[in-house]
């Protein structure tokens, strides 16, 4: 295997624009939030915003990180001390840790077979065991239940890896249950449902990332949206301090009033200026870093399809392709998941594993008393997964030169 030079998992597409943006930013006299970052939002919802049909404007909100925009959303819905809100395992740890931020209990919900997405079955199941009063988790044998108890008051369904989750079926079992439900589209801009609508926009709200790995990024960064007025007005006052109006200006305007009120103890989550500006500029761009994305996942799609120890991830037309999630059929292989990553490693190539199941981890497996065969699935698409890299401006030498490692790797471990 040629090895020129290494090809890292993940790698920001920045050009000439995004400096150019970045440096306006910092000669213009204000880095923080301020005019930029407005200008951010008013770009968001217009690319979101198809025609709206009847529906409420969407509003967009710039944050410092997704994990902030979920805190935010979650403390818009009111969620508090002891409320249960219902999550995939299988999703990065901000998913949850939002709700302990809240005092709330976190109830994980298996993974739908052969997919990486939340399972509308698991999650109705779970529903009717906390509606009849049990515990959230069937104990095995049918012996009882286990785990929190309590009134069930949203749902975080994840758009893993760009793909969009079922949301048909969730928005219909949320609505059966009185759930709230918040899209964690951390992974999923652009992504699109079969309909058109864009992934994030369906449910109460819809939270984006734009940490340094994604589709689109600003670094740290993050938005939220939603068409719910009340739920932006909280938003907009909770990730600034909880002061009631707009005082970005207070020290650029000579006329602006430095006086403020504090109605709430809010947060500091407010998006810079020099990051949205870098946004702005990203933003612009989505519809050809989304094509290059595509052009890699096809590729990768073709080459591994005939290859009997691999399974290709699920995808579908409106995948933003995010990670590249491939699984390896471990019953014709003689090599682990992670003897296989080490192969790759050694190559000189990045990979990474989306994601460790967080019923597994620690802190949730003793808060809740669960182990790994409580959500089989989920330790089933773990324990199979890796993620390729896949990033815009990847070259096709470097595709093909990942393609043959993961291939040759493949072939020299086949048991069957
Ligand atoms: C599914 C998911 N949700 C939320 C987040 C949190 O995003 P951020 O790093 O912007 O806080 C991530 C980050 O990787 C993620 O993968």
């Amino acid at each position: 295997m040629s090895r020129d030079k290494n090809i890292p998992f993940a790698r920001p597409c920045i050009g000439p624009e995004e400096e150019a943006a970045v440096l306006r930013v910092l000669r213009s006299g204000w880095l923080t939030t301020g005019r930029e970052a407005l200008a951010f939002e008013a770009e968001f919802t217009r690319f979101l915003e198809g025609p709206r049909g009847g529906l409420p404007p969407l509003h967009s909100l710039t944050v410092n990180s997704a994990t902030s925009g979920l805190h935010l959303a979650l403390e818009a819905c009111g969620i508090g001390a002891g409320d249960l809100v219902l999550v995939p395992s299988y999703t990065f740890v901000s998913t949850a840790e939002v709700v302990r931020y809240l005092q709330g209990e976190v109830v994980f919900v298996d993974t739908a077979p052969g997919t990486f997405h939340i399972d509308p079955k698991a999650l109705e199941a779970t529903l009717a065991r906390l509606r009849r009063g049990e515990a959230a988790y069937p104990k095995p044998h049918g012996s009882g239940s286990f785990g929190p108890r309590g009134t069930p008051k949203a749902v975080i369904p994840v758009h893993y890896g760009g793909l969009p989750c079922a949301m048909d079926a969730i928005i219909t079992i949320a609505r059966q249950y009185g759930l709230k439900v918040i899209e964690d589209a951390a992974h999923a801009f652009p992504s699109q449902l079969s309909n058109g609508t864009w992934a994030g926009t369906i449910g109460d709200l819809g939270v984006f990332s734009f940490y340094a790995t994604k589709t689109l990024t600003t670094a740290e960064g993050g938005m939220v949206v939603s068409r719910d007025q009340e739920i932006a007005r909280r938003i907009r006052l909770m990730r600034s301090h909880g002061i009631d109006r707009s005082v970005w200006n207070r020290y650029t305007d000579t006329r602006a009033s430095w006086y403020y009120e504090v109605v709430a103890a809010g947060y500091k989550y407010n998006m810079p200026d020099l990051l949205a500006a870098l946004g702005r500029v990203q933003l612009a761009r989505a519809g050809e870093l989304l094509d290059r994305r595509k052009k890699i996942a096809a590729r990768y799609d073709a080459a591994f399809q005939d290859e009997g120890s691999l399974s290709l991830p699920p995808t579908g037309p409106g995948d933003a392709r995010h990670l590249y999630p491939l699984r390896l059929n471990l019953e014709i292989l003689s090599i682990s998941r992670d003897g296989f990553i080490e192969k790759i490693q050694a190559a000189d190539v990045g990979v990474s594993v989306h994601f460790i199941p967080l019923h597994s981890m620690p802190y949730y497996r003793e808060r809740y008393g669960l182990t790994e065969g409580d959500l089989p699935e989920s330790m089933r698409s773990f324990q199979r997964a890796i993620s390729l890299p896949l990033w815009p401006m990847m070259q096709d030498s470097e595709v093909e030169r990942v393609i043959e490692v993961v291939k040759t790797i493949a072939q020299e471990h086949r048991s069957a």
